[in-house]
């Protein structure tokens, strides 16, 4: 049994030299792949879906399977809502045992952002369970979320909104995007260290496809303890499959499984090592 909390494996980071993966996974496919990884890559890992893709993996049906994974892993792994925009998904993935959900406010007023995470979060204790805000506004959209344009966290709003939210993880906006880069990302590193000088809590970071090792190593240096990788999974699958079919037309149903499932061990392999989890047990 190795379903752990997502604040178990954030506050275990003691220096600023590498940071939890937490990786979007689709299926039974994507969630085996992300177990395969963690355990060849001895080191923990987090697995999460965003309420934005539910409308192909009904949280009812891949949210048990997730656990499941989890619990029967040899490496410690927290199951996690990512995205959570509905108090009834975020009860959901409570209720079928995720150690942790987050809440995304950005779309809201300060205020508002403040009053509605402080709900989930009064509710996910009642769980046991740990809660991740965000505090301006990364760009681009995951899963069936609107588009939108990047907005830097002020270190005030962050300051005010760990202290008031009382959170155990919060998304900031330096800079990255959802999604592939349409241009090169300007990260904002001096943001990420004033806001780190000021906030406990732990960082987290979102839009990690197509940033560089160099960019995720600065991240961490700075105080980045959660990095998100969603759409080079799925891109990795899908080059995958493609590739496998293309060289061997005849691929059965079993065939296709068993690419989708090395396609996302490989891709989150290749992160891990970067984000220095090698033998982080
Ligand atoms: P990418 O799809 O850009 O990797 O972003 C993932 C993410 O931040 C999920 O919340």
């Amino acid at each position: 049994m190795s379903l752990v909390k997502m604040s178990e494996l954030l506050h275990s980071i003691k220096d600023n030299s590498y940071a939890i993966g937490s990786f979007n996974v689709s299926n039974m496919e994507m969630a085996m792949g992300a177990i395969r990884a963690a355990e060849k890559m001895n080191a923990p890992i987090m697995i999460q879906i965003a309420e934005g893709r539910l409308r192909y993996s009904p949280l009812e049906l891949l949210g048990p399977v997730m656990v499941a994974a989890a619990k029967y892993a040899s490496v410690p792994i927290a199951v996690h809502l990512d995205h959570g925009g509905t108090m009834e998904t975020i009860k959901l993935a409570l209720d079928i045992g995720f150690t942790s959900v987050m809440f995304d406010g950005s779309k809201y007023p300060l205020e508002e952002n403040i009053k509605l995470t402080k709900e989930v979060k009064a509710l996910a204790d009642g769980y046991g369970a740990d809660v991740e805000g965000e505090i301006g506004k990364v760009g681009g959209a995951e899963g069936d979320y609107k588009e939108v344009d990047i907005a830097i966290t002020s270190v005030e709003e962050a300051e005010r909104f760990a202290k008031e939210t009382g959170i155990n993880a919060m998304a900031v906006a330096i800079g990255t995007a959802h999604g592939n880069y349409k241009s090169e990302p300007k990260l904002r590193i001096d943001r990420l260290q004033e806001i780190a000088a000021v906030v406990s809590c732990p960082l987290v970071l979102h839009g990690g496809t197509g940033l560089t090792a160099d960019d995720f190593h600065n991240c961490i240096r700075n105080g980045i303890k959660k990095i998100n990788i969603a759409t080079a999974s799925y891109d990795s699958v899908a080059r995958y499959i493609k590739e496998m079919i293309s060289a061997k037309p005849d691929a059965n149903y079993f065939d296709i499984s068993d690419a989708a499932v090395k396609a996302v061990t490989e891709n989150i392999v290749k992160h891990m090592e970067i984000f220095g989890l090698k033998n982080r047990l």
